[in-house]
């Protein structure tokens, strides 16, 4: 099946990002580190910042937290923010452009309790009327492109992804991403991608879909079916980070590369050393955990691994647990693990 006619890149404002195949922003995995290890495997058009809580921009409380750094090799970046005071927000994303981000995106979509506790969030989904108000704010604030990703609404008896799309269309913002769950269904079920299809019929700036792709075919596919601008890769990036080049070679008619177990142990145990060299040993490890709960996705014994690195008291024994998994499989050149 040929890829050849469906789009590969969007425009967010001037920024032409190509390919359209985007990583999503994910909490306490997309630091910079692991964005530069995506990019460095290829087919990846744009990274983002982890959700940064505008209140935390300020110089002093940067000193705190590594969130917004990022080398210049990543970009094009997005860094995104949470919160709900306009004037806050505003003022946080002229230190983000100060910074030298590309994008600034805003987020209405995370449904964590601690986040919509403070009215941030996938809480802005209830009152448009303040999301509004805190986009325009923030839009006044900068001149780099403004984005949003949002969810479908807050529940089955409120969705309102039209209405939400419309009117951030109207206010200036200059792309979306929505990840078409509700806030009540959190990470269950499926993201309902005719959701994105409908988004995309209402307004003229791109549309990224995100949610539920890991595999090529499928992400070529949504794009097709759904007619997204865009294809943003969350989870399925930590469980297989070769997925963005995969895409790129099944676009291009090349068979997608499958990954074998050298390649994964070697991918696991330079992702380690990067992590301890630039964010330390404590960081390191916790990271590791993190990360091998996805990557083992599928993986057989990968319940072993991740326990066996999940007991790891240190960065060194997970390297040797990690090492010790893979080491019977290396042998077998062709046996995909
Ligand atoms: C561990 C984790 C952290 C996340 N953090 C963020 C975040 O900081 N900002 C955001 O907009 N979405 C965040 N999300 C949602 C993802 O960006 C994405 O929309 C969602 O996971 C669906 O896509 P996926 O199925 O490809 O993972 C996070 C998701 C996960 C699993």
């Amino acid at each position: 099946m040929s890829y050849e006619h469906l789009p590969n890149e969007y425009h967010v404002g001037h920024i032409r990002i190509r390919p359209n195949i985007v990583l999503a922003p994910m909490v306490g995995v997309t630091d910079s580190i692991f964005r530069r290890t995506i990019l460095s495997l290829g087919g990846c058009g744009l990274v983002s910042s982890e959700m940064t809580n505008a209140a935390s921009v300020s110089p002093k409380a940067r000193a705190r937290h590594n969130q917004l750094e990022f080398l210049p090799e990543e970009r094009p970046i997005t860094i995104q923010l949470s919160g709900n005071d306009p004037d806050l927000v505003a003022n946080a994303a002229k230190q983000v452009e100060q910074i030298g981000a590309d994008i600034l995106d805003i987020n209405c979509g995370c449904p964590s309790p601690k986040v919509t506790g403070g009215g941030h969030g996938s809480a802005l989904l209830k009152d448009l009327c303040k999301m509004e108000q805190l986009i325009k704010a923030v839009i006044a604030a900068v001149q780099i492109p403004v984005t949003l990703k949002y969810r479908a609404g807050w529940d089955d008896n409120s969705l309102n992804y039209l209405d939400t799309a419309r009117m951030a269309e109207a206010a200036g913002i200059k792309a979306l991403a929505l990840h078409p769950r509700t806030r009540a269904q959190l990470y269950t079920g499926l993201a309902d991608w005719s959701r994105v299809a409908e988004v995309r019929q209402v307004v003229s700036i791109p549309v990224i879909g995100s949610g539920d792709v890991k595999d090529a075919h499928e992400a070529l596919r949504r794009l097709e079916v759904y007619n997204a601008s865009g294809i943003m890769i969350g989870r399925g990036a930590m469980e297989n980070p070769w997925l963005f080049m995969q895409i790129a070679q099944l676009r291009r008619g090349e068979t997608p590369f499958v990954p074998q177990p050298a390649d994964k142990c070697e991918f696991l145990v330079r992702y380690l050393e990067l992590m301890r060299t630039e964010i330390g040993e404590r960081m390191a490890l916790n990271k590791i955990k993190q990360l091998i709960g996805q990557f083992g996705v599928g993986l057989p014994g990968a319940a072993k691994l991740r326990e066996s690195v999940h007991r790891s008291e240190n960065s060194d024994i997970a390297r040797a647990h990690i090492e010790a998994f893979f080491e019977p499989y290396m042998t077998t050149a062709s046996a995909a693990v």
